[in-house]
C-alpha cells in the first residue's frame, strides 16, 4: 500500500475528533492502485466478469453457496481487503452465476466497530467498481424501530440517516480521487427507484412482507439504549443497524446503482422496564426466516434486472 502524503492537516483534524481516523491501521490511505491490485487478484481466479455486487450481512451469506460456476475467494487472499471478524460472517467473496447474472457476493463484511476505518470498511465496494460492477445490492440485519415492524420482516431502504457521518466518520473524507467520483456527492436519490419498485412488485406477487423505510446507521458495537431507540424513532428511523451507510456513500460516489434491504432480526427495545435484551444470537436465528424471503426477492430482481 502506498502512503498518501500531504494530508497531515486532515489527519490531525480527524485524530483530534477521535472518531474519524482517515488512515488504515498502518497510517496509510488507500489509493486507486490498491483497489486495482485487489481486483487483479480476483480476476486471476475466475474467468467470469461480474456486473452486480451483493453484500450479504449477518447470517445472510448462505445465498452465495447456491451460485453456479462459483469461485470462492477468501478475503484473506485479497490484498487490502478487510477481514470479517464477527460470527455469522463467513469472510469470502464468491463470484458466480445467479438467475442469468454474473455476481460477486460478499459473504459477510467488515464494520466500523471492528476497528476498521470507514475507508477500510468500504474497500470492497471500490474493488467491485474496479471489477466492472455497475450495481450493488446490500443487505443487513437490523433492529425494527418502527412499531409496525415484526421479526422476519424485510425493509427496503428508501433513505438513511448516517449518525457516525454526522460526527465525522465518513469514508469520503480526505483527499478526493476525481477519477473515481466527485468531491461532493448528492444523496437525495441514493437508493435506485427502479430497483425498489421492482423489488416491491416481486414481494407483492410472492406475499412477502416488505416495508419501505429509513435505515439509521450507528457505529455499534453496543446495541442501542431504549432512549436512543426513541430518539431514532423521533428522527424518522424505521430500522437501526451497524453497517451499510458507508458502503452506500462510496458506491454512490463511484456512480454505482444501489439497492439495500434490511432484515428485521429483532424488535428494538424502547423501554427500560421491558425485561428484554437484544443479543447477537437472536439476530442470527432470525436470519433463518429472512434468508428465504430475501433470496426470493433477490432472485426475482436478478432474473429481470431493470436497466
Ligand atoms: N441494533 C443495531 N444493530 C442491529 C440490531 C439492533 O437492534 N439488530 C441487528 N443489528
Amino acid at each position: 500500500m502506498t502512503v498518501f502524503s500531504g494530508h497531515a492537516a486532515a489527519r490531525d483534524f480527524s485524530s483530534a475528533l477521535g472518531v474519524a481516523k482517515l488512515e488504515n491501521r498502518s497510517g496509510e490511505l488507500h489509493q486507486r492502485q490498491d483497489y486495482q491490485r485487489a481486483a487483479d487478484l480476483i480476476r486471476g481466479r475466475t474467468d467470469l466478469q461480474p456486473t452486480i455486487g451483493l453484500v450479504l450481512g449477518s447470517g445472510l451469506g448462505t445465498l452465495a453457496d447456491t451460485l453456479g460456476r462459483r469461485t470462492i475467494v477468501p478475503y484473506a487472499d485479497i490484498p487490502g481487503w478487510p477481514q470479517a471478524t464477527v460470527h455469522g460472517h463467513q469472510g469470502n467473496l464468491v463470484v458466480g452465476e445467479l438467475e442469468g447474472q454474473i455476481v460477486a457476493a460478499q459473504q459477510g463484511r467488515a464494520h466500523f466497530y471492528e476497528g476498521y476505518t470507514p475507508q477500510q470498511v468500504t474497500f470492497p465496494i471500490r474493488v467491485m467498481k474496479e471489477l466492472g460492477i455497475h450495481s450493488v445490492i446490500l443487505t443487513n440485519a437490523a433492529g425494527g424501530v418502527n412499531p409496525a415492524y415484526r421479526v422476519g420482516d424485510l425493509m427496503l431502504l428508501e433513505d438513511h440517516i448516517n449518525l457516525p457521518g454526522m460526527v465525522g466518520a465518513n469514508p469520503l473524507m480526505g483527499p478526493n480521487d476525481d477519477d473515481m467520483g466527485e468531491r461532493f456527492v448528492g444523496m437525495a436519490q441514493a437508493y435506485d427507484r427502479h430497483l425498489r419498485q421492482r423489488a416491491l412488485e416481486i414481494a407483492r406477487e410472492r406475499n412477502i412482507p416488505l416495508h419501505s423505510g429509513v435505515y439509521c446507521g450507528l457505529s455499534g458495537p453496543a446495541f442501542e439504549t431504549p432512549a436512543e431507540i426513541r430518539m431514532i424513532r423521533v428522527l424518522g428511523g424505521d430500522t437501526v443497524g451497524m453497517s451499510t451507510v458507508h458502503e452506500v456513500l462510496v458506491a454512490r460516489h463511484a456512480g454505482m446503482r444501489v439497492m439495500a434491504c434490511s432484515g428485521v432480526t429483532n424488535v428494538a427495545i424502547d423501554a427500560v422496564d421491558s425485561n428484554l435484551e437484544t443479543n447477537h444470537l437472536e439476530v442470527l436465528e432470525a436470519a433463518e426466516i429472512i434468508v428465504p424471503r430475501l433470496t426470493t426477492i433477490l432472485k426475482g430482481l436478478l432474473r429481470n434486472f431493470p436497466t
